[in-house]
């Protein structure tokens, strides 16, 4: 077991920052150090609200802090790219929340950087560390439903059209793609691999970003997926691995942690594995046990995946013609 914690330290003091905050609250392997944001109000009644002891009103402020270990940065998705280079310069350990970057060159970028440095570095993707999506891939691995040959899955929900929002705002990379749509198309690459091609359709709204997609995409042994996503249409939140003998149900919500129903052989079965915390809190496990192993990466999220992951969103949102701005 480990014995030291990791100090952690949060980069950005927005929602899914609380949200971290709290599951570093139910982590034995962490603990929470610091915040930055870009104003010094932000971080102290952040700081307040969470209990934690050093509060920063910069982000370079943050990042040179020598009582932290591990930074996630928890800034909207134009701003990972220069805010992960930042920790990464620093010499801190990453945790970049997903879209890791808005596309792959920023991406590739931000790996080499880690590579150099020698740092440890993983996409915030958290649901890919649940105890139910670890079980559902513990599973397959196990042939408990033979040969996978398709993936269903599906993260969308309907949410008031805001050109203010960050999801509706092009400056911001807004859309369902980057947003949700990632945690199905994630989830696909875990269970079969790297993406070979992709194709879909999506509804590119007022403000041009896509408001819902649908699309499919070609694994290696010809293994498909099919995913659904959007911020202006909800969708069922479940999750379907279809083998050759059988089907793992993951159901709704997934991405947050389900149960399981495992259809085979005639036989129904349902497993609730247990779940601790918020959820957030595993993928701050994961960071602690790589960096206790001396490990610069997860191979439950590896770097290179989720790069090739990226590259699968350009492709489809060059069908789209879906450019960003700061593109
Ligand atoms: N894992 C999940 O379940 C999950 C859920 C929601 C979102 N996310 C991801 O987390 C990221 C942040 O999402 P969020 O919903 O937490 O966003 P948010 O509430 O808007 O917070 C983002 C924070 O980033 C900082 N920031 C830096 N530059 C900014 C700019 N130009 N405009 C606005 N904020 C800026 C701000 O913090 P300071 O003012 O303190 O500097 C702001 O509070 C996104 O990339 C999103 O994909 C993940």
């Amino acid at each position: 077991m480990m014995n030291q914690k990791v100090r952690w330290g949060i980069l950005g003091a927005g929602r899914i920052a609380g949200q971290f905050a709290r599951g570093l609250a139910a982590c034995e392997s962490g603990v929470l150090t610091a915040i930055g944001s870009r104003s010094q109000a932000k971080a102290d009644a952040f700081g307040d609200e969470h209990g934690i002891p050093r509060r920063h009103g910069s982000y370079e402020a943050l990042v040179a802090d020598g009582d932290v270990d591990a930074i996630y940065v928890a800034t909207p998705h134009p701003m990972h790219h220069p805010n992960a280079l930042l920790v990464l310069r620093a010499g801190k350990a990453l945790l970049c929340e997903k879209p890791f970057t808005v596309n792959a060159s920023q991406a590739r970028e931000v790996v080499a950087a880690a590579r150099r440095a020698g740092v440890f570095c993983m996409e915030a993707m958290w649901s890919r560390f649940l105890p139910s999506v670890r079980q559902a891939a513990d599973l397959v691995r196990q042939g408990a439903i033979g040969e996978v040959r398709m993936i269903q899955a599906d993260f969308g929900f309907r949410t008031a059209v805001d050109p203010e929002g960050r999801l509706f705002r092009p400056e911001l990379a807004g859309g369902g793609l980057l947003d949700v749509g990632i945690y199905p198309l994630s989830l696909a690459a875990m269970i079969l691999g790297r993406p070979q091609a992709a194709t879909g359709f999506a509804q590119l709204g007022s403000t041009g970003v896509d408001e819902q997609a649908a699309f499919v995409v070609k694994f290696p042994g010809d293994t498909l997926a099919l995913c659904a996503t959007g911020v202006r249409t909800a969708t069922p939140h479940e999750a379907t691995i279809l083998g050759a003998d059988g089907q793992i149900r993951l159901t709704s919500p997934w991405w947050k942690g389900s149960s399981l129903i495992v259809s085979r052989g005639g036989t129904v079965e349902t497993l609730k594995p247990e779940i601790v915390g918020n959820g957030y809190n595993y993928q701050a496990d994961e960071v602690a046990r790589c960096i206790a192993a001396g490990r610069t990466e997860s191979d439950v999220m590896p770097l290179d995946e989720t790069v090739a992951l990226i590259e699968t969103m350009d492709q489809l949102r060059a069908q789209w013609h879906l450019r960003y701005p700061m593109e």
